[in-house]
């Protein structure tokens, strides 16, 4: 008989309420504890959903020897921080994206899971998702030839405010740690590390990047345009134009997903889905499994996929001039 996870929620904010969802369609997992900054808003989330225990500390929650692993989703200035705390007190962690504010705190994230022997992974929704894994497989069965240029972005209007976790610097604001990131693993999941970055931001009132374009160079006149804003509501998509035809990704607010495969000489295919509880709970299998074989890190999103994630997000921060006060490396 499969083991059932005992699974802890660190930080009972929006998107844990959504990964919430995706746990809840596993028969491996067990809702065990919320671990809040506050008592009363870690009781809610716990009868809510159904967990049964809920801590008013993230340390008390760490220190609970019951829990297997535990879902990190604070602001990305403190997934440090917390995962770190998890790390050392020996917790299985998936950490939301951005994993970290930079490169070094990456490293020093995966060193201390290595020390400890103790599986990591970042959550990265989009490897996981069964339409995006076949836009992979029809590109690598070679039909659409080389991509000659991927286009990406990711956009929706948000309304200023310097408080909220996007636009406050103190919280790792802005839409490149938040939703630039999507376009930029689009890049790296279909093409690979760039060998040149430049990038152009604007800035909210509150010092804050709020719009940014990206262009990345792979040699042989392989590129990659990428976009991100809270300013315009231009939607999430993908495209990238090959060799014999092009390949059209996008997904709404929702989590569905559409494909669009339009070969040269070929009738049009379209792919689509929406799958349950928004995809998340790709990611809580996958943590699983890898937990079931003994396995310290993921082969879908491995260490160096973040570690060539974070180590990019440095290089186009400081082509387009974007500091985390006190935070860089
Ligand atoms: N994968 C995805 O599709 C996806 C989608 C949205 C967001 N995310 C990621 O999930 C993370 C959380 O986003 P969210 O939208 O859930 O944010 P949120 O609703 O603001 O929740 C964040 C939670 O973090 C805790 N927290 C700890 N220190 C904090 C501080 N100094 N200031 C504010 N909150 C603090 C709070 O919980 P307590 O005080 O109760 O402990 C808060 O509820 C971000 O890193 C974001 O990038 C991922």
């Amino acid at each position: 008989m499969k083991k059932k996870y005992k699974w802890g929620i660190l930080a009972p904010g929006k998107m844990s309420a959504k990964f919430t969802g995706g746990l809840k369609l596993l028969e491996n997992v067990e809702l065990y504890a919320v671990g809040s900054r506050d008592l009363i808003r870690a009781k809610q989330f716990a009868e809510e959903f159904g967990f049964k225990k809920f801590y008013g500390s993230y340390e008390e929650l760490v220190n609970d020897k019951e829990v297997d692993v535990i879902y990190i989703a604070s602001p990305h200035s403190h997934h440090f921080e917390h995962t770190m705390l998890c790390l050392k007190n020996r917790k299985a962690v998936i950490c939301e994206k951005a994993f970290a504010l930079n490169s070094r705190e990456v490293k020093a994230m995966i060193s201390e899971a290595e020390k400890q022997k103790v599986f990591l992974m970042e959550a990265l929704w989009p490897p996981f998702q069964p339409i995006y894994r076949k836009t992979k497989e029809i590109l690598l069965g070679g039909e659409p030839g080389r991509i000659i240029h991927l286009n990406a972005r990711f956009s929706f209007q948000a309304p200023y405010n310097p408080a909220d976790r996007k636009f406050n610097l103190e919280l790792g604001g802005g839409s490149l740690l938040d939703i630039g990131i999507y376009p930029l693993i689009d890049a790296l999941y279909f093409i690979g590390v760039p060998s040149e970055v430049i990038a152009k931001a604007s800035f909210a009132a509150s010092g804050s990047e709020d719009t940014i374009s990206i262009i990345l160079g792979f040699g042989d006149g392989l590129m990659a345009t990428l976009y991100s804003s809270f300013r315009t509501a231009g939607g999430i998509g993908c495209d990238l134009l090959c060799e014999n035809g092009n390949l059209f990704f996008s997904r709404a607010r929702d989590m569905s997903q559409r494909l669009n495969v339009d070969l040269n000489g070929k009738e049009n295919t379209e792919y689509s889905l929406l799958p349950d509880g928004m995809g998340y709970q790709f990611e809580a299998m996958e943590v699983m499994k890898c937990l079931d074989e003994g396995k310290l890190q993921s082969d879908i999103v491995p260490h160096s996929f973040s570690l060539n994630l974070i180590t990019t997000l440095d290089r186009i921060r400081q082509s387009a001039g974007i500091v985390f006060p006190g935070r860089d490396s």
